[in-house]
Protein backbone atom coordinates (compact mmCIF):
# COMPACT_ATOMS: atom_id res chain seq x y z
CA UNK A 1 0.00 0.00 0.00
CA UNK A 2 1.25 3.30 -0.76
CA UNK A 3 0.09 4.49 2.96
CA UNK A 4 1.47 4.43 6.29
CA UNK A 5 -1.07 4.33 9.10
CA UNK A 6 0.52 3.07 12.06
CA UNK A 7 3.72 2.47 13.26
CA UNK A 8 6.04 2.64 16.48
CA UNK A 9 8.28 5.63 17.10
CA UNK A 10 11.91 4.94 17.88
CA UNK A 11 11.07 5.21 21.47
CA UNK A 12 8.52 2.59 21.15
CA UNK A 13 5.49 4.82 21.18
CA UNK A 14 2.58 3.77 19.34
CA UNK A 15 2.33 6.36 15.85
CA UNK A 16 -1.02 6.66 14.24
CA UNK A 17 -2.51 8.61 11.68
CA UNK A 18 -5.32 10.81 12.81
CA UNK A 19 -8.27 9.66 10.63
CA UNK A 20 -10.44 12.47 11.62
CA UNK A 21 -8.71 15.30 9.42
CA UNK A 22 -8.57 13.11 5.94
CA UNK A 23 -8.48 13.63 3.43
CA UNK A 24 -8.00 17.04 3.52
CA UNK A 25 -4.98 16.90 6.46
CA UNK A 26 -2.48 13.73 6.71
CA UNK A 27 -1.36 14.08 10.57
CA UNK A 28 0.56 11.85 12.79
CA UNK A 29 -0.08 11.43 16.17
CA UNK A 30 1.67 9.80 18.93
CA UNK A 31 0.05 7.63 22.10
CA UNK A 32 2.47 7.00 24.99
CA UNK A 33 -0.37 6.49 27.57
CA UNK A 34 -3.45 4.64 27.72
CA UNK A 35 -5.16 7.79 28.27
CA UNK A 36 -4.06 8.78 24.87
CA UNK A 37 -5.53 5.75 23.31
CA UNK A 38 -8.28 5.99 24.82
CA UNK A 39 -8.94 9.32 23.37
CA UNK A 40 -8.01 8.29 19.61
CA UNK A 41 -10.37 5.11 19.79
CA UNK A 42 -13.15 7.46 20.90
CA UNK A 43 -12.68 9.48 18.55
CA UNK A 44 -12.21 7.80 16.12
CA UNK A 45 -8.79 9.10 15.06
CA UNK A 46 -7.61 5.36 14.82
CA UNK A 47 -11.40 3.21 13.50
CA UNK A 48 -12.16 0.29 12.14
CA UNK A 49 -13.27 -3.48 14.21
CA UNK A 50 -9.05 -4.99 13.56
CA UNK A 51 -7.48 -1.47 13.88
CA UNK A 52 -8.61 -0.84 16.75
CA UNK A 53 -7.51 -4.19 18.20
CA UNK A 54 -4.12 -3.74 16.87
CA UNK A 55 -3.89 -0.33 18.31
CA UNK A 56 -5.59 -0.96 21.91
CA UNK A 57 -2.39 -3.56 21.80
CA UNK A 58 0.48 -1.26 20.71
CA UNK A 59 -1.10 1.66 22.82
CA UNK A 60 -1.15 -1.28 25.62
CA UNK A 61 2.37 -1.93 25.27
CA UNK A 62 3.75 1.44 24.50
CA UNK A 63 1.70 2.56 28.03
CA UNK A 64 3.29 -0.42 29.88
CA UNK A 65 7.40 0.86 28.53
CA UNK A 66 6.75 3.96 30.51
CA UNK A 67 6.19 2.60 34.10
CA UNK A 68 8.44 2.19 36.43
CA UNK A 69 7.51 -0.97 38.02
CA UNK A 70 4.82 -2.54 36.36
CA UNK A 71 2.61 -4.58 38.23
CA UNK A 72 -0.48 -7.12 37.43
CA UNK A 73 -2.85 -4.49 39.45
CA UNK A 74 -1.46 -1.90 36.52
CA UNK A 75 -2.24 -4.25 33.28
CA UNK A 76 -5.59 -4.78 34.51
CA UNK A 77 -7.03 -1.56 35.20
CA UNK A 78 -5.11 -0.51 31.45
CA UNK A 79 -7.04 -3.55 30.00
CA UNK A 80 -9.92 -2.89 31.43
CA UNK A 81 -9.99 0.69 30.73
CA UNK A 82 -9.17 0.24 26.96
CA UNK A 83 -12.04 -2.44 26.14
CA UNK A 84 -14.44 0.19 27.73
CA UNK A 85 -13.31 2.75 24.84
CA UNK A 86 -16.00 1.42 22.23
CA UNK A 87 -18.33 -1.52 22.97
CA UNK A 88 -19.39 -3.19 19.64
CA UNK A 89 -16.41 -4.19 17.62
CA UNK A 90 -15.29 -7.50 19.40
CA UNK A 91 -11.43 -7.24 18.15
CA UNK A 92 -10.77 -4.59 20.60
CA UNK A 93 -11.97 -6.66 23.67
CA UNK A 94 -9.92 -10.24 21.68
CA UNK A 95 -6.86 -8.04 21.09
CA UNK A 96 -6.82 -7.28 24.74
CA UNK A 97 -7.37 -10.59 26.11
CA UNK A 98 -4.33 -11.63 23.65
CA UNK A 99 -2.17 -8.93 25.62
CA UNK A 100 -3.18 -9.86 28.99
CA UNK A 101 -2.34 -13.74 28.53
CA UNK A 102 1.16 -12.97 26.89
CA UNK A 103 1.47 -10.36 29.98
CA UNK A 104 0.48 -13.54 32.21
CA UNK A 105 2.53 -15.72 30.69
CA UNK A 106 5.77 -13.62 31.23
CA UNK A 107 4.56 -13.05 34.95
CA UNK A 108 4.49 -16.08 35.73
CA UNK A 109 7.83 -17.27 34.28
CA UNK A 110 8.64 -14.40 36.87
CA UNK A 111 9.89 -11.95 34.55
CA UNK A 112 10.87 -8.40 35.56
CA UNK A 113 9.24 -5.29 33.93
CA UNK A 114 11.60 -5.31 30.84
CA UNK A 115 11.26 -8.72 29.30
CA UNK A 116 7.13 -8.16 30.51
CA UNK A 117 6.98 -5.11 28.14
CA UNK A 118 9.02 -7.17 25.48
CA UNK A 119 6.53 -9.81 25.91
CA UNK A 120 3.97 -7.09 25.47
CA UNK A 121 5.17 -5.39 21.98
CA UNK A 122 6.03 -8.83 20.42
CA UNK A 123 2.03 -9.96 20.57
CA UNK A 124 0.99 -6.18 19.78
CA UNK A 125 3.20 -6.85 16.69
CA UNK A 126 1.93 -10.44 16.51
CA UNK A 127 -1.74 -9.37 16.42
CA UNK A 128 -0.95 -6.70 13.19
CA UNK A 129 1.15 -9.38 11.55
CA UNK A 130 -1.87 -11.81 11.89
CA UNK A 131 -3.90 -9.12 10.65
CA UNK A 132 -2.38 -8.40 7.80
CA UNK A 133 -1.80 -11.97 6.98
CA UNK A 134 -5.96 -12.28 7.37
CA UNK A 135 -6.49 -9.32 5.01
CA UNK A 136 -4.79 -10.94 2.24
CA UNK A 137 -5.98 -14.54 2.61
CA UNK A 138 -9.64 -12.24 2.59
CA UNK A 139 -8.55 -10.42 -0.27
CA UNK A 140 -7.76 -13.88 -2.25
CA UNK A 141 -10.92 -15.55 -1.61
CA UNK A 142 -12.99 -12.72 -2.07
CA UNK A 143 -11.34 -12.08 -5.51
CA UNK A 144 -12.98 -15.13 -7.07
CA UNK A 145 -16.27 -13.24 -6.72
CA UNK A 146 -15.30 -10.23 -9.03
CA UNK A 147 -15.64 -10.52 -12.67
CA UNK A 148 -13.94 -8.94 -14.77
CA UNK A 149 -15.45 -5.25 -15.09
CA UNK A 150 -17.40 -5.80 -12.32
CA UNK A 151 -18.64 -2.82 -10.24
CA UNK A 152 -18.70 -3.02 -5.86
CA UNK A 153 -21.00 -1.40 -3.44
CA UNK A 154 -19.51 -0.62 0.04
CA UNK A 155 -19.93 1.48 3.31
CA UNK A 156 -17.74 3.04 5.82
CA UNK A 157 -14.58 2.39 5.65
CA UNK A 158 -13.36 -1.61 5.93
CA UNK A 159 -10.14 -0.64 3.88
CA UNK A 160 -6.53 -0.16 5.04
CA UNK A 161 -7.42 2.16 7.50
CA UNK A 162 -9.59 0.39 8.83
CA UNK A 163 -6.62 -2.83 9.43
CA UNK A 164 -3.60 -4.01 9.80
CA UNK A 165 -3.11 -4.79 5.82
CA UNK A 166 -5.31 -4.25 2.67
CA UNK A 167 -8.68 -4.67 4.57
CA UNK A 168 -11.86 -6.75 4.58
CA UNK A 169 -14.23 -5.53 2.20
CA UNK A 170 -11.56 -3.54 0.62
CA UNK A 171 -9.45 -6.40 0.23
CA UNK A 172 -10.47 -7.92 -2.46
CA UNK A 173 -10.97 -5.26 -4.73
CA UNK A 174 -7.46 -4.49 -4.12
CA UNK A 175 -6.20 -8.17 -4.96
CA UNK A 176 -8.54 -8.38 -8.20
CA UNK A 177 -6.64 -4.92 -9.11
CA UNK A 178 -3.81 -6.28 -8.68
CA UNK A 179 -4.32 -9.55 -10.55
CA UNK A 180 -5.37 -7.08 -13.82
CA UNK A 181 -9.38 -7.11 -13.42
CA UNK A 182 -11.18 -3.50 -14.15
CA UNK A 183 -12.97 -3.04 -10.75
CA UNK A 184 -14.80 0.05 -9.80
CA UNK A 185 -16.32 0.90 -6.88
CA UNK A 186 -19.30 3.31 -5.53
CA UNK A 187 -18.64 4.00 -2.06
CA UNK A 188 -21.70 5.11 0.30
CA UNK A 189 -21.06 8.18 2.16
CA UNK A 190 -21.50 6.78 5.62
CA UNK A 191 -23.96 9.47 7.58
CA UNK A 192 -22.95 11.10 10.31
CA UNK A 193 -18.80 10.77 9.89
CA UNK A 194 -18.61 10.10 6.39
CA UNK A 195 -16.11 7.58 6.21
CA UNK A 196 -16.93 6.10 3.11
CA UNK A 197 -16.38 10.00 1.37
CA UNK A 198 -13.36 10.59 3.53
CA UNK A 199 -11.54 7.64 4.19
CA UNK A 200 -12.65 4.94 1.47
CA UNK A 201 -12.38 7.37 -1.72
CA UNK A 202 -9.08 8.33 -0.30
CA UNK A 203 -7.33 5.17 0.34
CA UNK A 204 -8.79 3.65 -3.59
CA UNK A 205 -7.91 7.03 -5.28
CA UNK A 206 -4.37 6.54 -3.87
CA UNK A 207 -4.36 3.02 -5.19
CA UNK A 208 -5.56 3.71 -8.83
CA UNK A 209 -8.95 2.18 -8.57
CA UNK A 210 -11.66 3.77 -9.50
CA UNK A 211 -14.08 5.25 -6.95
CA UNK A 212 -17.28 7.16 -6.60
CA UNK A 213 -19.31 8.63 -4.14
CA UNK A 214 -22.85 8.59 -3.13
CA UNK A 215 -24.76 9.72 -0.62
CA UNK A 216 -26.79 7.31 1.56
CA UNK A 217 -29.69 8.20 -0.18
CA UNK A 218 -28.83 7.41 -3.55
CA UNK A 219 -28.09 3.82 -2.53
CA UNK A 220 -31.43 2.62 -3.25
CA UNK A 221 -31.38 4.55 -6.74
CA UNK A 222 -27.90 3.24 -7.81
CA UNK A 223 -29.26 -0.50 -6.28
CA UNK A 224 -32.15 -0.32 -8.60
CA UNK A 225 -30.81 0.90 -11.64
CA UNK A 226 -28.62 -2.17 -12.29
CA UNK A 227 -24.80 -0.26 -11.85
CA UNK A 228 -23.86 -2.81 -8.77
CA UNK A 229 -23.33 -6.78 -9.46
CA UNK A 230 -22.06 -6.86 -5.15
CA UNK A 231 -22.29 -5.13 -2.11
CA UNK A 232 -19.63 -6.05 -0.17
CA UNK A 233 -18.97 -4.32 3.51
CA UNK A 234 -17.19 -5.16 6.56
CA UNK A 235 -18.62 -5.96 10.27
CA UNK A 236 -17.58 -4.95 13.40
CA UNK A 237 -18.80 -8.39 14.96
CA UNK A 238 -20.25 -11.16 13.88
CA UNK A 239 -22.55 -13.34 16.19
CA UNK A 240 -22.38 -17.50 16.32
CA UNK A 241 -24.97 -17.80 14.01
CA UNK A 242 -24.34 -15.12 11.53
CA UNK A 243 -25.97 -12.08 12.04
CA UNK A 244 -23.34 -9.36 11.51
CA UNK A 245 -23.28 -5.62 13.15
CA UNK A 246 -21.23 -3.03 10.79
CA UNK A 247 -21.61 0.92 10.38
CA UNK A 248 -25.32 2.51 10.49
CA UNK A 249 -26.99 1.80 7.59
CA UNK A 250 -25.43 -1.67 6.47
CA UNK A 251 -29.25 -3.16 7.16
CA UNK A 252 -30.58 -1.18 4.74
CA UNK A 253 -27.98 -1.85 2.50
CA UNK A 254 -28.53 -5.81 2.68
CA UNK A 255 -32.49 -5.37 2.10
CA UNK A 256 -32.14 -3.01 -0.96
CA UNK A 257 -29.87 -5.42 -2.41
CA UNK A 258 -32.04 -8.96 -1.34
CA UNK A 259 -34.80 -6.63 -2.95
CA UNK A 260 -32.83 -5.59 -6.19
CA UNK A 261 -31.26 -9.47 -6.44
CA UNK A 262 -27.72 -8.33 -5.89
CA UNK A 263 -25.27 -10.37 -3.53
CA UNK A 264 -24.72 -9.07 -0.22
CA UNK A 265 -21.18 -10.17 1.70
CA UNK A 266 -19.90 -9.47 4.56
CA UNK A 267 -15.64 -9.82 4.83
CA UNK A 268 -14.07 -10.32 7.98
CA UNK A 269 -11.51 -11.87 10.08
CA UNK A 270 -12.15 -14.64 12.63
CA UNK A 271 -10.87 -12.34 15.07
CA UNK A 272 -14.78 -10.42 14.45
CA UNK A 273 -16.51 -13.80 15.11
CA UNK A 274 -17.73 -14.17 18.54
CA UNK A 275 -18.93 -17.40 19.50
CA UNK A 276 -19.59 -16.05 22.65
CA UNK A 277 -22.62 -13.80 21.44
CA UNK A 278 -25.37 -16.50 19.55
CA UNK A 279 -27.33 -13.57 17.92
CA UNK A 280 -27.01 -10.54 15.95
CA UNK A 281 -29.83 -9.28 19.26
CA UNK A 282 -26.70 -9.89 21.76
CA UNK A 283 -24.49 -7.61 19.87
CA UNK A 284 -24.12 -4.43 22.02
CA UNK A 285 -24.59 -0.84 19.43
CA UNK A 286 -22.53 1.92 20.80
CA UNK A 287 -24.66 4.96 20.35
CA UNK A 288 -22.58 8.41 20.36
CA UNK A 289 -23.15 12.01 20.97
CA UNK A 290 -25.66 13.69 19.58
CA UNK A 291 -23.89 16.57 18.17
CA UNK A 292 -22.17 14.34 15.50
CA UNK A 293 -25.20 14.51 13.51
CA UNK A 294 -25.25 18.36 13.86
CA UNK A 295 -28.98 19.01 14.48
CA UNK A 296 -30.89 21.94 15.17
CA UNK A 297 -30.43 23.00 19.38
CA UNK A 298 -33.15 21.98 21.06
CA UNK A 299 -33.66 18.60 18.40
CA UNK A 300 -33.61 15.51 19.64
CA UNK A 301 -30.68 12.94 18.28
CA UNK A 302 -31.08 9.52 18.16
CA UNK A 303 -27.04 8.47 16.86
CA UNK A 304 -26.47 4.64 16.85
CA UNK A 305 -23.19 4.09 15.25
CA UNK A 306 -23.91 0.47 14.55
CA UNK A 307 -26.54 -1.99 13.60
CA UNK A 308 -27.00 -5.21 12.94
CA UNK A 309 -27.85 -7.37 9.32
CA UNK A 310 -29.76 -10.61 10.07
CA UNK A 311 -27.80 -13.72 8.50
CA UNK A 312 -30.45 -13.95 6.34
CA UNK A 313 -29.54 -11.27 4.20
CA UNK A 314 -25.88 -12.30 3.64
CA UNK A 315 -25.19 -14.38 1.16
CA UNK A 316 -21.66 -15.37 2.24
CA UNK A 317 -19.11 -14.42 4.20
CA UNK A 318 -15.59 -13.45 3.25
CA UNK A 319 -13.12 -14.87 6.07
CA UNK A 320 -9.48 -15.55 6.04
CA UNK A 321 -10.10 -19.10 5.71
CA UNK A 322 -12.56 -18.50 2.55
CA UNK A 323 -15.75 -17.91 2.05
CA UNK A 324 -18.48 -19.25 4.05
CA UNK A 325 -21.64 -19.88 3.27
CA UNK A 326 -25.34 -20.45 5.10
CA UNK A 327 -26.22 -21.94 7.20
CA UNK A 328 -23.93 -20.01 9.62
CA UNK A 329 -24.04 -21.44 12.60
CA UNK A 330 -22.58 -24.59 11.06
CA UNK A 331 -20.24 -22.75 8.64
CA UNK A 332 -19.04 -20.34 11.35
CA UNK A 333 -17.98 -23.62 13.95
CA UNK A 334 -16.76 -25.52 11.03
CA UNK A 335 -13.75 -22.37 11.17
CA UNK A 336 -13.01 -22.72 14.55
CA UNK A 337 -13.07 -26.48 14.69
O1 LIG B 1 -17.18 3.64 13.54
P1 LIG B 1 -16.12 3.02 12.68
O2 LIG B 1 -15.60 3.91 11.63
O3 LIG B 1 -15.05 2.37 13.51
O4 LIG B 1 -16.89 1.82 11.95
C1 LIG B 1 -16.16 0.95 11.14
C2 LIG B 1 -16.99 -0.04 10.42
O5 LIG B 1 -18.19 -0.12 10.58
C3 LIG B 1 -16.25 -1.03 9.57
O6 LIG B 1 -17.03 -1.45 8.49
C4 LIG B 1 -15.89 -2.27 10.42
O7 LIG B 1 -15.26 -1.89 11.59
C5 LIG B 1 -15.04 -3.21 9.67
S1 LIG B 1 -13.43 -2.57 9.43
C6 LIG B 1 -12.52 -3.70 8.59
Amino acid sequence: MEINWIGWTDTGAAKYLDQTLLPKQEVYREAHTIDDMIEAIKALRVRGAPLIGISAAMGLAAAAAEQEDLTHEWLREAVSRLADARPTAVNLVWALDRMSRAASRAFDDGAGSESVVASLRTEAQSIWDEDTAMCRSIGEAGAELLDDGATVMTHCNAGALATGGIGTALAPIYVAHEMGKTVAVVSCETRPLRQGARLTSWELAKEGVPVTCIVDGAAGTVLANGQIDIVITGADRIAANGDSANKIGTYGLAILARTHDIPFYIAAPRSTIDLSTPTGSAIPIEERDGSEVDAAPGARVFNPAFDVTPASYIKGIITDRGVIAPPFTDSIAALFS
